[in-house]
C-alpha cells in the first residue's frame, strides 16, 4: 500500500504532513512511503533525510499522488485549476485522504472529494475523548500557536518581560493579559509566566479558572451564573448570548486599560471568532502595547486584526499572524504527523501491509467525512449539529 506526502502548495504553508522520523515508522508497519521532491524543506527535514527513513522521493505531486491508496496532506488539497494544480484531480479514485480539512466551512470541497470517490477524513473533528488526544492536531498545533504568540508579543514589544532590577533603577514586569484560555491560552500563560510577566486570563469555560491558578495567572471572572452552561459535552465553548459579551466587555475594559500586551485565542468550532477586544477598548490600552490575535484566521477576536499582518492603531500594534504554527514549521510538522500517525496505527492490518479501517471507532466516525462517492458526516448532511 503506498502512502504519499505531498508539499504543501497553500500560500505560506511551510508544514509537511509527516517528519522523517513518522516517515520511518509507517516503513516500519509495512507500508511504501512516497514523499514529493522537497516537501520537507519549509520544516527543515531534507530528502535524503526521508531517504535514510526508507521513503522514495518523487519528482513532482502528480509522480507522488498518481498510485497513492492514502494521501497524507496539512490542508485541505487544492481542488480547481488545471492538472498541474487541481491536487484533488491528481489523486486516485478510492483514495484515502487524512487532513486538516476545515470540513464545516469548506462544504464545497468535500462535497469534490465524496464525487471524486475519495474517502475524506478531517483530522479537525477529532472528537475529544481521552483516547484521542495523542491524534488531536487542533491540540497540538494550538500548544505551539500559543507559545509562539508570547514570543511574537515580546518581538514586537518596546519593553522587557520580566522585572529587572538594574542598577540604573527598577524596570516592572510586563502585564500579559490572555483572552480565552483553550490550550493555546495556557501555553500562553505558561510562556508568558517563564518570561517573568504578571499574568491574567478569563475564559467564559468555569473549568479554566483552576487551569489558570495552577499555571500561576490570576483569573478574571466576567459572570459565573452564566458560565454555568458554556461549555458543550465536547469541551469546547458555546456561543455566548449578547448580555454575557457586555458584561465581558466592562469587566475587560477596567482590565485592559492596565495591560501591556494582550493575547486572544478565542474560538466556536464551524462559527466566527467572537469579538472580545473592540475597537474603543484597544484605544484605552497604554501606548505601546500590543495585541496579538492568534484567532485572526477564524475572523479575529479584535477587529483591528488583519491576516498575515503587523497594524499600528492608537498606538497599540495589533499582530495578525496567520499560520502561527507553521512559524515553527519543524517541530509543528512532527507533532502533526504524529498525530496522524496515531490515528492510522490502530486501523493496520500488519499482515496484509493495509490499512483497514473499523468503521465503528469513534475516531474514524467522528472525522470521516465522505466515503464511497457521498458526503457523510452527520455535521455535514445535517443530522448533526
Ligand atoms: P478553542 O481553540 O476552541 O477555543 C479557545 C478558548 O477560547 C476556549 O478555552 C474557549 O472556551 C474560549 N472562548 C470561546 N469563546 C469565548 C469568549 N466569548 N470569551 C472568552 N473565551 C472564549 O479551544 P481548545 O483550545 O481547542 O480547547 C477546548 C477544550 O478542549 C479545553 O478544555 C481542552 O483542554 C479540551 N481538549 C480536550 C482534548 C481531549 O480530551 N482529547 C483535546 C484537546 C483539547
Amino acid at each position: 500500500m503506498k502512502i504519499a506526502i505531498p508539499k504543501e502548495r497553500r500560500p505560506g504553508e511551510t508544514r509537511v504532513a509527516v517528519s522523517p522520523d513518522v516517515a520511518k515508522k509507517l516503513v516500519g508497519l509495512g507500508f511504501d512511503v512516497i514523499v514529493e521532491k522537497g516537501a520537507g524543506a519549509g520544516a527543515a527535514f531534507t530528502d535524503d533525510a526521508f531517504k535514510e527513513a526508507g521513503a522514495t522521493i518523487a519528482k513532482d505531486e502528480a509522480t507522488a499522488l498518481k498510485d497513492a491508496d492514502v494521501v497524507l496532506k496539512v490542508q485541505r488539497p487544492i481542488a480547481e485549476g488545471d492538472e498541474t494544480n487541481n491536487e484533488l484531480a491528481m489523486m486516485k479514485k478510492g483514495a484515502v485522504l487524512i487532513a486538516r480539512l476545515d470540513a464545516l466551512v469548506n462544504q464545497k470541497d468535500v462535497e469534490a472529494y465524496a464525487n471524486a470517490g475519495i474517502t475524506a477524513f478531517a483530522m479537525e473533528l477529532m472528537p475529544r475523548i481521552t483516547r484521542a488526544q495523542s491524534m488531536d492536531i487542533l491540540s497540538s498545533q494550538s500548544n505551539l500557536a500559543g507559545y509562539k504568540a508570547v514570543l511574537d508579543a515580546a518581538a514586537e514589544f518596546t519593553s522587557a518581560m520580566p522585572m529587572m532590577m538594574t542598577a540604573a533603577g527598577t524596570i516592572a514586569p510586563a502585564k500579559v493579559f490572555i483572552m480565552g484560555v483553550g490550550v493555546a491560552g495556557l501555553q500562553a500563560i505558561a510562556t508568558a509566566k517563564r518570561l517573568g510577566a504578571v499574568v491574567t486570563a478569563t475564559d467564559v469555560r468555569p473549568a479554566t479558572k483552576e487551569q489558570v491558578e495552577s499555571l500561576g495567572g490570576k483569573f478574571l471572572e466576567v459572570d459565573p451564573e452564566m458560565e454555568k452552561d458554556a461549555q458543550t459535552e465536547g469541551g469546547y465553548a458555546k456561543e455566548m448570548p449578547p448580555e454575557y459579551f457586555e458584561k465581558q466587555k466592562q469587566v475587560v475594559a477596567e482590565h485592559v486599560k492596565k495591560q501591556d500586551i494582550v493575547i486572544t485565542t478565542a474560538l466556536i468550532p464551524g462559527r466566527p471568532a467572537p469579538v472580545l477586544l473592540p475597537e474603543d477598548l484597544v484605544k484605552t490600552m497604554p501606548a505601546g502595547s500590543v495585541v496579538i490575535d492568534l484567532a485572526v484566521e477564524a475572523g479575529g477576536n479584535c477587529p483591528l486584526s488583519q491576516p498575515g499582518k503587523v497594524v499600528e492603531k492608537h498606538g497599540v500594534k495589533i499582530v495578525g499572524h496567520i499560520n502561527v504554527p507553521g512559524r515553527l514549521s519543524s517541530d509543528a510538522s512532527a507533532l502533526f504527523a504524529r498525530n496522524l500517525l496515531n490515528f492510522v496505527t490502530p486501523h493496520v492490518d500488519k499482515e496484509a501491509k493495509t490499512l483497514a479501517f473499523d468503521w465503528d471507532d469513534e475516531t474514524v466516525t467522528g472525522t470521516l467525512v465522505a466515503r464511497d462517492g457521498k458526503v457523510v458526516h452527520p455535521m455535514l448532511t445535517g443530522e448533526g449539529k
